[in-house]
């Protein structure tokens, strides 16, 4: 009974993919390539992201309460929206009920420190574990993105990405926009991970969530991770967890984890291949040096494939939005080809965080379900968010 609620859930999820209709009737999908849009300004540009410290010599429970406290009321917010969206798919209130009473019973299941942290959020915000566990599944699953690693002409690498998040979560008519994606942007943060006050690693992430979706590790790596939808989807991987086969790992707790321990990009990209995983996903890893970068491309239990730079090929940038680079995306979603025509025009001798944020503010890479872009230097050691916008005319991906 518990799963077959779950399982309802997904399947239209994953048909809306497919729904075209929203898409056919709101132009222009595509615009030339932007220029001159650094530093950000103007409308599509909705403010910095503000910056927080966690300590990891804190106890796990204890490390998120001042960044929770602040933010929340809009935290409240939008697990609100997402409840309510919840009761409107299973109006006899069934799926609150499960993810409130039975998904803490699982939580015991996590690796610390997750476990203690997730509950330390659900402490300070006042919400119920379960919605605070739901809250970090989705991110799991829903994540739609660009990464880019691009080498300039020196050798120095730029990692950069646009967050695109909310799709399937509610269209907001009047407001022609992603209601989630709305609430979200008052709870994007950029979080410095701490020990003896020094910062190990950073990230650009939503508070509540505890995972990592985008990161540095200074001096030594940075590191993406976009969604891979799959047959064998994330949301298989999610209900096998929730009826207790529980080997793979969160993909996100891998990333941080990653983050934490890893001394260098060739240990990052070892554990990024070979850890069992509860869904697909693309990572897109970054190091210190020329030539070290790649998109690994994971099923839940293998690496199926890695995507290297190839400076000798004149591949200068691994570009990854949620498609095995090797096909062609979905016709409705092509982000690749306008990312890549950019990052072609713009040329590896023009590379910089300026020529980066005119690639990513160029729609359809720039779209309704933009919520941050960050970009990463690990040379001169920079780490830039900038909360996003796309007014209208507008493609809603
Ligand atoms: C964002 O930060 C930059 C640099 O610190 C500052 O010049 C600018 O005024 C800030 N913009 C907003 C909207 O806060
Ligand atoms: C539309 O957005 C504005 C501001 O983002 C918000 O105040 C308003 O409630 C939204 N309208 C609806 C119908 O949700
Ligand atoms: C960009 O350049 C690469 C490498 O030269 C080439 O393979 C690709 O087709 C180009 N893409 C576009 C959209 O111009
Ligand atoms: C390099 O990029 C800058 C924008 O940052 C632009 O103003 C300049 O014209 C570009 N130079 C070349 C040679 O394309």
């Amino acid at each position: 009974m518990t799963v077959m609620q779950v399982s309802v859930l997904v399947p239209c999820i994953v048909l809306a993919i497919c729904g075209a209709s929203l898409a056919q009737d709101v132009p222009p999908y595509t615009e030339d390539c932007r220029s001159g849009t650094y530093p950000p300004s103007g409308p599509t540009f909705k403010g910095n992201v503000s910056w927080y410290t966690v300590s990891l010599d804190q106890p796990p429970r204890e490390r998120w309460l001042k960044l929770i406290s602040d933010k929340k009321a809009p935290l409240l917010e939008l697990i609100k929206h997402i409840r309510d969206l919840a009761n409107s798919l299973f109006p006899s209130g069934k799926l609150v009920d499960i993810v409130d009473k039975i998904l803490p019973s699982l939580i015991g299941n996590l690796p610390s420190p997750f476990d203690e942290e997730m509950k330390g959020v659900a402490d300070a915000s006042g919400i119920p574990l379960g919605e605070i566990m739901l809250f970090n599944i989705f991110y799991e699953v829903f994540t739609v993105c660009t990464s880019v690693v691009a080498q300039d002409s020196s050798g120095a690498l730029f990692h950069a990405r646009n967050l695109d998040f909310g799709l399937f979560l509610g269209w907001d008519v009047k407001n022609n926009s992603w209601m989630v994606s709305e609430l979200l942007r008052p709870l994007v943060v950029n979080v410095k991970f701490q020990k003896n006050d020094k910062t190990v690693f950073m990230s650009t992430s939503f508070a509540g969530y505890i995972g990592i979706l985008t990161g540095m590790k200074p001096g030594v790596l940075t590191l993406t991770m976009n969604e891979r939808f799959s047959l064998d989807g994330g949301y298989i991987g999610v209900l096998e967890w929730i009826i207790g086969l529980r080997k793979g790992a969160w993909m996100s707790f891998l990333t941080r984890s990653v983050l934490e321990n890893a001394t260098s990009y060739e240990e990052a990209k070892n554990l990024l291949s070979k850890t069992e995983m509860l869904a697909p996903a693309y990572f897109i890893l970054g190091g210190n040096k020329a030539g070290e970068a790649c998109v690994i491309t994971r099923s839940r239990r293998s690496c199926i494939d890695t995507w290297e730079l190839d400076l000798q090929k004149g591949e200068w940038y691994v570009l990854e939005t949620n498609y095995d680079h090797w096909k062609p995306p979905l016709a409705i979603d092509n982000r690749r080809a306008p990312a890549m025509k950019c990052l072609n025009r713009t040329s590896q001798k023009n590379i910089s965080f300026a020529t980066i944020y005119d690639v990513l503010s160029t729609k359809p890479v720039l779209n309704k379900l933009t919520t941050y872009t960050t970009m990463m230097s690990i040379s001169d050691s920079k780490f830039e968010a900038y909360l996003r916008d796309c007014p209208d005319p507008c493609i809603p991906w």
